[in-house]
Formats: C-alpha cells, structure tokens, sequence
C-alpha cells in the first residue's frame, strides 16, 4: 500500500515539528500495543495490512505457539491477542520448536507467503529460513519441505522479510547467522576471531519463494555493530529512498537497538546511520529495543523490548527527513 499524497505530508509535517520540539524524556510518548490484556511475550514483530483493511503482527514463538498473531483495526492498535498457532508445522526440515522472527506477505493473487526461521532437525543449533504458503492470513499455512536458504557451514539463515518494490519486484531480505558458529561472549560473537553476519537480498517471482537469480548481500557487521546485525527490514520512501532497518548489539542486552541504513536503490550500497532510531535508555526509557517492521507505507514501525513477561510489542511514528529517520514522538495520531 503506498500512502496517499495528503497522508505524506501530513507524515512530512508531524516529522518536522517533532525535529523542531525534541521529545520530551519519559516513555509517555510510547505507546505499548494498546489493550492493556495484551502485555505478553511477543518478540520480533512484523506488520501487514489484509485485503479487507485489518491489520496483523506476527512474532517468534512463545505462549504456546511456535507462530503468534494479533490482530487491529488499526497499526496504532489496540491489538487483539488471538489463540490461533499459525505454523504448528514449520517443515520436515524443521523440529517444529523455536520458530523465530515470521513476516507474513500478501500476494498479487491474493494469497500469503509466511516467511520464518526455523529450527533445523539435522542440527538444532542452527536455524534457517523457510517459507509456507496459504490462501487465508490466518491459515494454516503449508510449510515447503525444503528450507529458502540453509547453509549450515557459515551459520544457517534467520530474520527473513518480504518486500515489494515499486516496479512491482519481490524480494526476500535475511541474515546470515554467523554468530551461531562464533567463539563465545556477547550473542556467541564477541570474541575473536570474530563471524560475518552479512544481511542478504534475494529476488523472488510474484509467488514470493520462486528464486531469482543469487542474493546479494547488502550490509554486514563492523565493531561498532558489536556481535552482529540482524532483523533486516526494507521500507521504500515515497521519495525514493531505502530504509534497511536492522538492530545491532545482542538482544539479550542492552547493547540491542532498533538501527538503519540508507540507500537510493534496494540492491543497494546502504550507508549505514550514525545514529540508531531506537537505543536503550534514549528519552523513551526502553531495554534492549529491537526486532523491528515498519508499516509499508513509511508511516510507523512495530518492534519489541524488554518487559515483565520478556519482549512486549512497542509502536511508534516514523518519519524521513532527509537523510535521517526519525520518531514523530506523538502518540495516538496518524499511524
Ligand atoms: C556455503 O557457504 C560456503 C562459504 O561461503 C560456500 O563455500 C559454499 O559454496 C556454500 N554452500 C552452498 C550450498 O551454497
């Protein structure tokens, strides 16, 4: 969906105006997915928009479920926790268990392709990313029996996402897990000789799986990153430039973060910002914020941090300006 002219601009004002009065400190800007039944573990969300105008975040396994879904009537929320388990069966390859980071896609036919992590059988140290397919958003979705992307030699494969492109191109963005074959410390990788975690991007058919040609990669990490990037996200901006969100640092610390890079073409070179959008003790008093999916429309962004119950969904306004995104910091208006 891409916003309306009036909608950017109004995106456009409220981005400037929040430049021009910075946030004021407290996490009362922030807004906890809404309905207050909903404080629950819930990490890694993503965020699609249905054909009938309803809205759905999807997150890693937990309470239960190896795929959890709520769902709104609008991105700001209140989100509505549902019972349903949409990948129960994440594959022959999979163990069916720690099914992690799933991005569910609508497709010019109206089906819906579920991207996820999952738990390799062979070798349960290592995820990969597989994809199931189905005709509802809600499912069941059929899981393939082969993985999208599984080399288990540099680390296996997680934290896929669907993007469209304006010419009408498919992607798939992912992480390469290096720092699952790393030497200890911070995530696995903060000790020499330190792993690659590059971010890949490989083009797909309208069908989202069918591959296209080989990926390519698009980002890695470096020692200001810490142990690895991972959660990579694509936005287009209306006006034509690329978001790669991704978060840095180790999730299970504060280190983690809501981070971006910035390019004029999806392939492509992404210069990284020299500021995350997201950081522990920021002015919005978050732990360890990360994971993140913005809306396709550029307006607002889903991700998770840390909570009582472990990693709660948060929600906020985005806009770009320029060569920064930033965080409209107004609750409650817009997204
Ligand atoms: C797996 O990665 C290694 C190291 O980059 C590479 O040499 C090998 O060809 C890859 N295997 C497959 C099946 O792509």
């Amino acid at each position: 969906m891409i916003a309306g002219l009036h909608q950017v601009v109004a995106i456009w004002l409220l981005a400037s105006s929040a430049l021009a009065a910075p946030a004021p400190a407290g996490g009362r800007l922030w807004k906890r997915a809404g309905n207050p039944e909903f404080q629950k573990d819930f990490p890694d969300p993503s965020i699609m928009q249905d054909s009938d105008g309803m809205w759905y975040s999807f997150a890693t396994a937990g309470n239960g479920k190896q795929v959890q879904v709520a769902k709104a009537s609008n991105p700001r929320g209140p989100w509505e926790y549902l019972d349903n388990d949409l990948l129960p069966n994440a594959g022959s390859w999979t163990t069916s268990k720690n099914t992690w980071a799933p991005d569910v896609r609508l497709l010019s036919d109206g089906s819906y392709v579920m991207y996820y992590s999952g738990e390799v059988k062979s070798n349960t140290a290592h995820h990969c990313v597989g994809t199931a397919t189905s005709r509802a958003v809600l499912g069941p979705y059929t899981p393939s029996d082969e993985p999208f992307d599984c080399n288990l030699s540099i680390g296996g494969s997680i934290d896929p996402s669907g993007f469209q492109d304006e010419d009408g191109k498919r992607y798939v963005v992912y992480k390469i897990d290096g720092n699952s074959i790393g030497h200890g410390g911070s995530c696995n990788n903060g000790v020499a000789p330190f792993i690659a975690t590059p971010i890949l991007l490989q083009e797909v058919k309208e069908d989202g799986v069918t591959k296209v040609g080989s990926p390519i990669q698009i980002l890695d990490r470096s020692d200001a990153d810490g142990p690895l990037v991972e959660a990579p996200t694509i936005l287009r901006n209306p006006d034509g430039m690329y978001v790669l969100f991704f978060s840095s640092g180790c999730f299970t610390e504060p280190t983690y973060n809501v981070n971006y890079a910035l390019a004029k073409s999806v392939r492509g070179p992404y210069s990284k910002s020299s500021t995350p959008l997201v950081t522990t003790d920021d002015a919005f008093g978050l732990t360890a914020p990360g994971g993140a999916t913005p809306v396709v429309d550029g307006s607002g962004i889903v991700f998770h941090a840390d909570c009582a119950e472990g990693r709660c969904l948060f929600e906020n306004k985005i806009g770009i300006q320029g060569q920064k995104v930033v965080l409209d910091g107004v609750d409650g208006i817009g997204m």
